[in-house]
């Protein structure tokens, strides 16, 4: 293979196994650390093609026997602006994915969701569910880099923000195997969420600290402001470190559904707050 080469650890790491490798040598290293125990969950290591394109998150919803589309949404990995620096859970998304057009789902649907669910019904466990599919799209051609079997930690809350119906309804359709006849509404308004997560994250530990004014935000239906990583002690909210906040608005257009996140998160008085102001950039910005 060439390079640049994915290394990833074969275990779980919250999102932050996966190294691109820009050398040998630095793919070799990162081989060394997963093999000497950097990861709890395993020794072992997975090497992947690079694949240069977008990310999306493409959900469908299966009872073991019909599928619907659950959503798309587009999330930033990195930890800094412009996409750089290490991989984190996710430091914002928005939804839906504006790259997905019909002829891309398509082919989404035939070539990665269809096989899959006919393969797992096939080995005798029809899959019922969240499928969440991780895909890179490159020049209108998806690929898939990972399964997941949940709603994705952003984006599940920009999904939350616009779907329409209720949750609970349609869950339990999917238990009765009746996906096929419920109704599935989403909002034609663009969500956005951003994280604030504690400065240092992902690389270093981070300690207990007092966020204030989270009183102080007036939301309206239309915005959100989800807690990850806080306690309340005393009748105050601390940070417990990591992802801890997220800022979550749904607008005709992504910009504005941004500049009100980016208002909320600037109204928290918090020492140790750090958000990325770009996210959505490909969509908003190029
Ligand atoms: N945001 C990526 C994930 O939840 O896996």
């Amino acid at each position: 293979m060439n390079t640049p080469i994915v290394i990833k650890a074969d275990g779980l790491a919250s999102g932050k196994g996966v190294f691109i490798c820009n050398n040998k040598n630095e793919a070799l290293q990162k081989c060394k650390e997963i093999n000497q125990g950097k990861f709890k969950s395993s020794k072992k290591f997975v090497i992947e093609e690079f694949l240069l394109g977008q990310e999306v998150s493409y959900f469908i919803l299966s009872d073991g026997k019909n599928y619907k589309f659950f959503g798309s949404a587009q999330d930033h990995k990195r930890i800094g602006e412009g996409d750089t620096g290490p991989n984190t859970g996710g430091m914002g998304a928005y939804s839906p994915s504006n790259i997905i057009t019909k002829k891309v789902e398509e082919k989404i649907k035939q070539q990665i969701i269809e096989p899959t669910l006919k393969g797992l019904k096939k080995l005798g466990c029809p899959f019922v569910g969240i499928l969440y599919a991780g895909l890179i799209i490159k020049d209108n051609q998806p690929k898939l880099i990972e399964y997941n079997i949940r709603l994705g930690d952003p984006e599940c809350q920009v999904l939350m923000m616009r779907l329409k119906t209720d949750l609970l309804k349609i869950i339990l359709a999917c238990k009765k195997k009746q996906i096929n006849k419920t109704t599935v509404n989403w909002s034609n308004k663009k969500a956005i969420t951003i994280v604030a997560s504690s400065k240092g994250y992902p690389n270093k530990q981070s300690k207990i600290s007092e966020i204030k004014n989270t009183k102080k935000i007036l939301l309206n239906n239309n915005q959100y402001l989800f807690h990850s990583s806080t306690f309340k002690k005393n009748n105050k909210i601390f940070s417990s470190g990591g992802r801890v906040l997220n800022a979550t608005a749904l607008n005709k257009n992504l910009k504005s559904a941004r500049d009100t996140c980016i208002n909320m998160l600037k109204k928290i008085n918090w020492k140790d707050k750090y958000f990325r102001k770009d996210i959505g950039w490909r969509a908003i910005d190029s």
